[in-house]
């Protein structure tokens, strides 16, 4: 095992004398590199933003933008980070730098004010100038001269005519400029040039994860190779803090002050990181992010499809994966009601092998569950064949980058106008996600009708126990339950009922 490096804006860089804990933010604001900011420490603004090169889906390395703020930086131990001062093409001696496409569009287009928030933008539009596919769902071209009159017809709004999905951006906050003039410079950006540095290394593979023991101050990261050393290592220390993208733990460190002896990290674990789709079930690893899930099934499972652009925003769910989600067993997380409403179970494995427990028995009270000291979440397993009438519902103040004060996920088999199967995940109603049981007996067997809808409705607003909260009254989160399902029937008839 060697001592810990980085690599950051192609500059090797040793890790020590940095803490275990130090963030990315910042172990990168002590070199000098002080583009990125901290705005808020717990992965909501966006301010702290920079790009990691990760395995790609479409070539071999993707650069990812990511929360640095969220991140330890010995979890990037032998790993390559750029900043937004690393964008730039330095120049001649007393010549000014060159800036970046994403750079100069923001600078002509009045994409910053006070700047603040501006390299955190950067770096996220930078993850997207560079996604391989982007140009694929548009010209590739730039809008040229900015008319501030949004997207062109037939782009939707949240697509540039140059392919640029604005969902990348949906971690950033601005606070004086305003979002138009941002907008027009991330729809204004082309095809990055054959000889772009960066877009030339999206072709070799990204480093491979490093083996990783980094001790200071009596604290331990540790990022064991295979699953058998990750399991060996949690049986000798149940009591180690598990990590995969950090985006939990890291706002315990940053808001709370906490500390571990010793941190695991499993995000790179390759047992942890398949992704199957079997006659009988879909696999999916615990440890793949998000983004990556999203890609790699590119809408065969669509509940999953529609929860994704709801899960806090594009920098969480570039690090977050689905079992953190399930480990911290938030009843607010926005994956356990979708996956309840699909039946999932949860793969759990010990130094003794693997049990597979439904997801529905899973939770056992606030931020409890049936995992046991020295286990791990392998996968999660979604049973086939899919229900085909679904949607997540998540009631918040914000569309994206929000938490829910209610959500509702359903799954129903409706045959011949009558409902075979219901399946209804519910979180933020107790102390725990749950199935709504009661609902999903009102509407198996009944026609799906509009009676049937308003019935099973008014056991919906009867479901858990609803609390008063600074989001949300106990009686709004119910009103919001029996109108989910109302909305569930009007989507799926196109009939407002009465
Ligand atoms: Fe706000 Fe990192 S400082 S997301
Ligand atoms: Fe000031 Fe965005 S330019 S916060």
């Amino acid at each position: 095992m060697t001592a810990a490096r980085i690599t950051v804006n192609g500059e090797d860089t040793p890790i020590a004398p940095a803490a275990p804990h130090t963030t990315v933010l910042d172990f990168l604001r002590e070199r000098g590199l002080t583009g990125a900011k901290e705005g808020c420490a717990e992965g909501e603004c966006g301010a702290c933003s920079v790009l990691v090169a990760r395995p790609g889906t479409d070539k071999p390395t993707d650069w990812v933008a990511v929360n640095a703020c969220l991140l330890p930086v010995a979890a990037l131990d032998g790993q390559e980070v750029v900043t937004a001062e690393g964008l730039a093409t330095p120049g001649e001696p007393g010549e000014p730098a060159a800036l970046h496409p994403v750079q100069e569009e923001m600078a002509v287009r009045g994409g910053s004010q006070c700047g603040y928030c501006t390299p955190g933008f950067v770096c996220s539009m930078a993850a997207e100038y560079y996604r391989p596919d982007r140009c694929a769902h548009g010209t590739g071209e730039s809008t040229g001269e900015s008319t501030g009159e949004g997207p062109r017809e037939g782009t939707g709004t949240e697509h540039g005519p140059n392919g640029f999905d604005l969902h990348a951006l949906s971690g950033n906050l601005c606070r004086c400029t305003g979002y138009r003039p941002i907008r027009d410079a991330a729809f204004a950006v082309g095809a990055p040039a054959e000889d772009d540095p960066l877009a030339r290394r999206r072709e070799q593979t990204p480093p491979a994860p490093a083996a990783t023991a980094y001790t200071r101050d009596g604290s331990t990261f540790l990022r064991p190779e295979t699953l058998d050393d990750a399991l060996r290592l949690l049986a000798g220390h149940p009591d180690a803090v598990v990590v995969a993208g950090s985006t939990d733990w890291g706002v315990e460190v940053n808001l709370r002050s906490r500390r571990a002896d010793r941190v695991i990290a499993v995000d790179r674990l390759p047992e942890l990181r398949g992704l199957r789709v079997e006659s009988g079930h879909v696999e999916i690893g615990a440890a793949l992010t998000l983004t990556e899930i999203e890609r790699r099934l590119d809408g065969r499972v669509p509940l999953l499809a529609e929860l994704f652009p709801q899960f806090a925003s594009r920098l969480v769910r570039n690090s977050a994966t689905l079992g953190g989600n399930l480990g911290t067993g938030s009843p607010i997380g926005d994956s356990p009601p979708v996956l309840l409403a699909l039946d999932a179970s949860v793969v759990l494995a010990d130094t003794e092998g693997e049990r597979t427990v439904p997801l529905a028995d899973y939770f056992t009270g606030y931020r409890q569950s049936v995992r046991r000291p020295g286990e791990l979440i392998r996968a999660v397993r979604i049973p086939l064949a899919l229900s085909p009438v679904t949607a997540f519902h998540k009631i918040a103040k914000r569309r994206f980058d929000d938490i829910s004060s209610v959500a509702v996920a359903f799954a129903l088999d409706v045959e011949d106008g009558t409902v075979r199967k219901a399946r209804i995940g519910l979180g933020g109603v107790a102390a725990t996600p749950i199935r709504a049981l009661a609902v999903e007996e009102a509407l198996e067997g009944e026609p799906w009708t509009a009676e049937t809808a308003e019935a099973a409705a008014r056991v919906l607003r009867g479901q858990g126990t609803p609390m008063d909260d600074h989001r949300a009254s106990s009686l709004y989160r119910s009103a919001m339950l029996g109108q989910s399902l109302l909305k569930l029937y009007a989507q799926t008839t196109e009939a407002v009922p009465s």
